[in-house]
């Protein structure tokens, strides 16, 4: 078969390492041929491609990033972006695509498969937030890089009797603050599920140093809001698919912490460090169960479907399900396991 590949939407560690496994188990086991359209939707629509061997993925199962690019190009976006989209599938005889990507890339995914593309979806995000799958690589690898992060702050802060605002990703959903906060042992996480009341905040921050322990970390996910009314937050640019351009959250907390307890506050934003470098082990081999699942999707026929892990087995479901609504932090882990340690 001659089967097409693209990645979409911010790039993630565990992206080669898909199309690895794809290219590999494709090439063996049926004799496959992969094409690779560069730089998301927008190859498609531009019909850009090159060829994906397996000489082309030797050395890349460590490397993060997309070596085809990627891009939050929307095809329905694009005047006769969809149409252009299969014009350019038929003229490179693609049999199947396999498309890789997140909320966004998917839900276009799952629109071409409406019109008679044959598609199978991976799913991918650092931010964990795509439904009908447990997890998603490049999670693991971000909540690490976080971790990391915070442990280094957690000395600083003691030496300074600072308080450290630490900004990570998580535009809708508070998955990586939650997993980095529990697990860099910090004194306050904020998410989007949950918004905040900076006067609760800066109370248990005071409570905390008037007990004698005076560093303290809090961890705020980007897209973390104030409870109306409560705080000025600034907004930015809008892409193709409707979601602001965020970044900012961490600095004006900080401005209000210091503000209001008289701490001496700073700030770090991890902002696309968390992105960047080798997928974990967990996220490569997560990664390459994918691929070799995608791929055998594709030879059984089973479009408009994407792979996902459930209790620990790979399974296929309807794209329908996985861009259908995001999956937010369980609030059991938040209320009943990190907020334990919000003093
Ligand atoms: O891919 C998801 C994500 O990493 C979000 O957590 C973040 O808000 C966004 O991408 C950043 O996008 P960009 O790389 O386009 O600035």
């Amino acid at each position: 078969m001659r089967v097409g590949m693209l990645t979409g939407g911010g790039d993630c560690p565990g992206l080669n390492a898909v199309m690895r496994a794809v290219v590999r188990k494709g090439d063996h086991t049926w004799g496959d041929e992969v094409i690779g359209f560069l730089d998301g939707w927008r190859g498609v629509i531009e019909g850009r491609t090159r060829p994906l061997d397996v000489a082309a993925m030797r050395g890349t199962l460590p490397r993060g990033g997309t070596i085809l690019g990627s891009s939050r190009t929307n095809p329905f976006k694009v005047d006769g972006g969809a149409e252009r989209c299969q014009a350019s599938l038929a003229e490179a005889r693609i049999d199947a695509l396999v498309a890789i990507g997140g909320e966004d890339t998917l839900g276009v995914a799952h629109r071409l498969a409406d019109l008679g593309v044959a598609v199978v979806g991976v799913p991918k995000t650092i931010d964990n937030d795509l439904n009908a799958t447990e997890v998603t690589f490049g999670f693991d690898t971000a909540v690490q890089i976080c971790v990391d992060a915070i442990d280094r702050l957690h000395t600083t802060a003691e030496s300074h009797d600072r308080v450290m605002v630490v900004e990570v990703m998580g535009r809708h959903a508070g998955h990586i603050a939650t997993w980095a906060g529990i697990a860099g042992g910090a004194t306050m996480i904020l998410v989007p599920e949950e918004p905040f009341d900076i006067d609760e905040v800066c109370a248990a921050l005071k409570e905390r140093h008037e007990q004698g322990r005076f560093a303290s970390i809090v961890v705020v996910a980007e897209g973390a809001v104030p409870r109306a009314g409560t705080m000025a937050v600034a907004s930015g640019e809008v892409d193709q698919f409707g979601h602001v351009r965020l970044g900012g959250i961490g600095n004006n907390l900080a401005v209000e912490i210091e503000e209001r307890t008289g701490f001496e506050t700073r700030v770090t934003i991890l902002g696309h460090v968390q992105r960047g470098g080798t997928p974990t082990a967990f996220d490569r081999v997560l990664a390459t169960r994918f691929g070799v699942a995608a791929i055998e999707a594709v030879h059984d026929g089973a479009f408009g479907q994407m792979v996902a892990l459930r209790a620990g087995e790979i399974e296929r479901v309807p794209l329908a399900d996985a861009v259908g609504e995001l999956k937010l932090v369980d609030p059991g882990l938040y209320h009943g396991v990190a907020e334990v340690f919000f003093h």
